[in-house]
């Protein structure tokens, strides 16, 4: 196996993120529910794709880029960190947007314009078509660039959440759940192959909050980033649990989504967004109402962040 600590790294986080008991919640649904606080990860409003982008940008920096490119929808908490990231190691952030008829400067963008990142809207929906308006800007430019894919979620990407799932391990408390959202795959695939690597009998629980076919996308992404660690694990339909937590679309506030937002929010005086977090977190109350979750069982939620997303008046 070749480990993750050889692979090349900044640091941009704060690690550990801290684990602690949620006791209202706890109460409420008769289970032990803990919470991850990748909230806090420590860059810009916090949120998973800090760990992602420590790997990417590594490898941004080895082959030599100076212009980033990487893409998502308008409201994108990954595109925003990207600028953030990048920003930080002296590289310059080209952000390719889904447009999609958004058109007010709230939540992320807001922070997009304060960190005066370069924001270049397109009106598809079509990745092919993005990747090569990127390329088309770097041609144009003239300078190195390096694109990360949508949400961060390639092999590479992904390893910043298997080395989650070993900073979990190393916290202290072993945990028969863990619950988080899967959007675009890397950080479910990541947990998942993580708990198979540092976390035996974790069971992981990605709640889909998109409409693509995660129950191909979480097994690839997981054998390619078991590729990376050179390991042949069988990843088995056991190593990763799925549900649709979509609701109406993407991106697009569910009711049960929404609800799980404010009981967070009023309980535990904690902000999940309606986009990821926030649906993530329905997933978890309904696991708890269909009695998937013992008395003495430890649940652990994975808080990814998303703060940005909420400011974008959506709830
Ligand atoms: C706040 C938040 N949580 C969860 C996710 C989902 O992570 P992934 O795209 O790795 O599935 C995202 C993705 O953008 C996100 O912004």
């Amino acid at each position: 196996m070749r480990t993750l600590d050889s692979f090349p790294r900044v640091s941009l986080g704060v690690f550990p993120t801290p684990i602690h008991k949620l006791e209202n919640i706890s109460r409420l649904l008769n289970t032990q529910v803990f919470v991850k606080r990748d909230d806090l990860t420590g860059l810009g409003l916090g949120g998973n794709k800090t760990r992602k982008l420590e790997f990417l940008l590594a490898d941004a920096l080895a082959k030599g880029a100076e212009l980033v490119f990487t893409t998502g929808g308008a409201q994108s908490n990954h595109a925003m960190l990207t600028a953030a990231a990048a920003g930080r190691l002296g590289l310059k952030p080209i952000l390719v947007l889904k447009k999609r008829g958004v058109t007010a400067c709230l939540g992320n963008q807001l922070l997009e314009k304060l960190m005066g990142t370069e924001v270049r809207f397109v009106d598809t929906d079509d990745y092919a078509e993005i990747y090569a308006e990127m390329d088309r800007i770097g041609a144009a430019l003239g300078r190195p660039y390096y694109k990360i894919p949508c949400g961060g979620s390639n092999a590479l990407g992904s390893l910043g959440y298997v080395d989650c799932a070993r900073e979990i391990a190393g916290q202290g408390l072993a945990f028969d759940h863990i619950v988080c959202a899967e959007g675009s795959g890397g950080t479910m695939a990541g947990l998942a192959l993580g708990a198979k690597l540092f976390l035996p009998g974790t069971r992981v629980h990605g709640m889909m909050v998109d409409t693509d076919p995660f129950e191909e996308i979480t097994p690839a992404l997981m054998r390619e980033a078991a590729e990376l660690l050179e390991l042949e694990p069988e990843i088995t339909p056991e190593d990763y649990r799925l549900r649709d937590m979509c609701g109406p679309g993407y991106a697009i506030p569910s009711k049960a989504g929404n609800a799980a937002v404010a009981l967070m929010a009023a309980r535990e005086g904690l902000f999940l967004d309606p986009v990821y977090t926030g649906k993530a977190f329905a997933g978890l109350l309904e696991l708890a109402e269909e009695g998937a979750f013992r008395p003495e069982d430890k649940v652990l939620f994975l808080h990814s962040g998303g703060a940005g997303g909420l400011f974008a008046g959506t709830v």
